[in-house]
């Protein structure tokens, strides 16, 4: 059977950058977002508006589709169950997410796998502020962080207790803080058929847990590689999974790896691949969830790096100027979300450039850090 309408629950930057992908691939997308000015309203051949978690909605969606797929995991699994059981058809499986959607659930399902990771506790009561985890601390809302929101590194039990009184949520996640060298991230993808392959492992920069660089390729021993690629491979068939998914993962100085998290869907430390690869993690998504091949990537460079371009104030500007003078550089492909509102710290588009060294990219980043920046 042809699976060529999709369905895609987030309309999102992520879905946007499907465009492409769709046209090439002759993909119909209908995607579910809530409101008028979200990115991928512009490019899909048809909306549903309504709220992520409204199932009705995704209901409504599933009789114009053929399988739905998800750019943004704030959904409603209990609800879309009920319709996975009444024979929609979902890519990933709801099984694969279900263990993904809530971080202390992603540290259990990875703990049962005996992967390594940070040691946590739940965070319930005053007695859980004498965890055993020691300071600093990091602490987590279970869901719905993004970007950083939900996710704080803390001095001492003062601190922990204020935020944990200011976020008043009922439970939240305890980890360990890892004194990482670097952090590290990896999209790999799995097709109906079991299919699998993986992109090249890159190095993320992380300000104010917000990413703000990629650099492709990590410059890292073959040996971590290997491990993070078995990671993935073992967390793809251990969740039977279809789709793309990138994990973020923890490089210490003594090489040892730890799984920071599973982001169930395209991602943005996968960006590069729309300019550095003939298959784009989006082109990947896509084939994944409609049962076709998964090719191996042919590359345009050697390096590459990604660098994220984040609002620094309240503005209706489209920045035009800015947007033209890093066109303007030498192997730069921009990629601006056309929101129109930018607030702090909100992912307005990405810069790729290719190039040669490592070196050279590093120069390059701080360039268009210093023409994004500028007042
Ligand atoms: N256990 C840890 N030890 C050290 N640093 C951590 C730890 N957990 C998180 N961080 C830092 O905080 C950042 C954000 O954490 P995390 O990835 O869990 O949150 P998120 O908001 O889901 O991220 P995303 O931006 O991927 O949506 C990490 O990239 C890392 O820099
Ligand atoms: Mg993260």
């Amino acid at each position: 059977m042809v699976l060529n309408r999709v369905g895609i629950i987030g309309g999102g930057q992520l879905a946007w950058m499907l465009r492409d992908a769709a046209t090439k691939l002759n993909i119909k997308l209908i995607v579910q977002s809530p409101n008028q000015n979200d990115p991928a309203v512009s490019i899909a051949d048809h909306v549903i508006f309504a709220p992520i978690a409204d199932s009705f909605a995704t209901k409504n969606m599933s009789e114009l589709c053929d399988v739905i797929t998800f750019e943004n995991e704030f959904i409603d699994l209990p609800e879309l169950a009920i319709l996975e059981s009444n024979g929609v058809k979902f890519y990933p499986r709801l099984n694969s997410l279900k263990p993904l959607l809530d971080k202390f659930d992603q540290r259990s399902f990875f703990h049962g796998l005996n992967l390594p990771i940070p040691r946590f506790s739940l965070l319930e009561n005053e007695a859980d502020l004498n965890h055993d985890l020691g300071y600093p601390v990091v602490l987590k809302a279970r869901r719905h962080g993004y970007d950083g929101y939900g996710t704080f590194i803390i001095k001492n039990k003062q601190e922990l207790t204020e935020i944990w009184n200011r976020y008043n949520s009922p439970s939240m996640l305890l980890e360990e803080f890892i004194p990482f060298q670097q952090e590290l991230a990896i999209m790999a993808a799995r097709n109906i058929q079991g299919e699998v392959i993986c992109y090249p492992v890159v190095q993320t920069i992380q300000k104010d847990q917000v990413c703000r660089q990629v650099f492709v390729p990590a410059q890292i021993p073959d040996s971590i590689v290997k491990n993070v690629e078995a990671i993935a491979h073992t967390l793809l068939s251990k969740l039977e999974y279809v789709g793309v998914f990138g994990i973020e993962l923890f490089l210490t100085d003594d090489n040892r790896v730890f799984v920071n998290e599973i982001a169930p869907r395209t991602h943005n430390s996968g960006h590069y691949t729309l300019d550095m690869c003939d298959i784009s993690q989006f082109e990947m998504q896509l084939r994944a969830v409609t049962g076709l091949k998964l090719p191996e990537t042919n590359f345009n460079s050697s390096h590459s790096v990604m660098i994220n371009l984040l609002g620094y104030e309240t503005s209706n500007s489209d920045y035009q100027e800015k947007r033209s003078q890093i066109k303007a550089m030498s192997n730069t492909y921009l990629h601006w979300y056309n929101k129109t509102e930018s607030r702090k710290g909100r992912k307005l588009g990405h810069v790729t450039i290719l190039g040669n060294s490592r070196q050279e990219l590093e120069k390059k980043a701080l360039e268009i850090e210093s023409i994004w920046e500028q007042n």
